[in-house]
């Protein structure tokens, strides 16, 4: 696994409102994704791309994000009893899957604040960051390509964009680009948050992948509150696009993405994966068939 020395950090301190009363007591991250919470998917991504310590910016309600990659002795040795291997291996496998450590984010200020709070354990290093809102499909890898990209570039910044529904693009950060020799990789030239349709420079979105250098602190420090008065991580990547000998290039993705960070796409992400397993498909698809034969 070539990317070894990469950590990664994973955002998990947004307030979860779209999801209330859900969220009330449980961070949004944890809703489960058929049968494994949204940030266990986020986690095992990260693993696969060769990842093994990560940090999860908590927010309130942290115990439970704590405890589920955390062992259960109790439920495990009752599983072992009963001989559940099956179920003990899928418990285990969430504590084995990295080294995960936490920090606080103390107060909600934004997505770059969130990202700035990794400062202390990321170093001098470049570290990846994954948002636990999308959820890229294990069948199309996106960061092992984007780990790649940082590699062959020199270690400049490396996001992912997708391209949008121009009327969905003031949901995300939009990008201006040129074409690069490799036509799934762009050149950014700027950054804009959230922009009104009208303005945004492009329909290539920002999904929630990043690759970035340590000097995104700094740029960070002293980053305005942006959009909806939060410090955004944008800002500072549009920042590092018209730096002299920085740069930020970006991964054009044409996979499978889930977005969980919205009610109707999450009820859609949940139903593709599980037409899609093989222990509930067979059943759910014929049904699925059923069901909309009578809507
Ligand atoms: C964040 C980023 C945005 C990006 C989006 C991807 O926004 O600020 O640039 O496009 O994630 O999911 P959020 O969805 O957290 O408001």
């Amino acid at each position: 696994m070539p990317h070894k020395p990469f950590k990664a950090v994973i955002p998990a301190a947004g307030l979860g409102t779209r999801f209330l009363p859900a969220t009330k007591a449980m961070p949004k991250e944890m809703l489960p994704v058929v049968d494994k919470p949204a940030i266990q998917y986020v986690v095992e991504e990260a693993a696969e791309a060769g990842i093994s310590d990560i940090l999860i910016i908590i927010g309130r309600n942290k115990n439970n994000i704590a405890n589920h990659f955390d062992s259960v002795p109790e439920l495990e040795e009752k599983l072992r009893q009963k001989g559940d291997d099956e179920r003990l291996s899928r418990v285990q496998a969430s504590t084995e899957l990295a080294d995960i450590h936490m920090v606080r984010q103390g107060e909600p200020k934004g997505l770059g604040h969130a990202v700035l709070r990794a400062a202390h354990h990321v170093g001098d290093h470049p570290f990846a960051v994954l948002l636990g809102d999308d959820l890229i499909d294990e069948r199309d890898p996106l960061l092992t390509k984007m780990l790649d990209e940082f590699d062959k570039r020199g270690g400049v910044t490396v996001i992912a964009l997708m391209e949008v529904d121009p009327a969905h693009i003031h949901m995300y950060g939009a990008a201006a680009v040129e074409p690069t020799e490799d036509p799934d990789v762009v050149k950014v030239t700027g950054l804009v948050e959230k922009p009104k349709a009208e303005e945004a420079p492009s329909n290539l979105a920002v999904i929630g992948r990043y690759v970035l250098p340590p000097s995104v602190f700094g740029i960070l420090e002293h980053t305005e509150p942006g959009r909806g008065g939060e410090i955004q991580l944008t800002d500072a990547l549009q920042e590092l696009a018209v730096t002299e000998g920085e740069g930020v290039y970006g991964v054009v993705f044409r996979g499978r993405r889930y977005d969980t960070g919205d009610r109707l796409d999450y009820i859609k992400a949940i139903v593709q994966l599980a037409a899609d397993r093989e222990d509930l498909g067979p059943d759910l698809r014929p049904w699925l068939k059923e069901f909309s034969a009578q809507l």
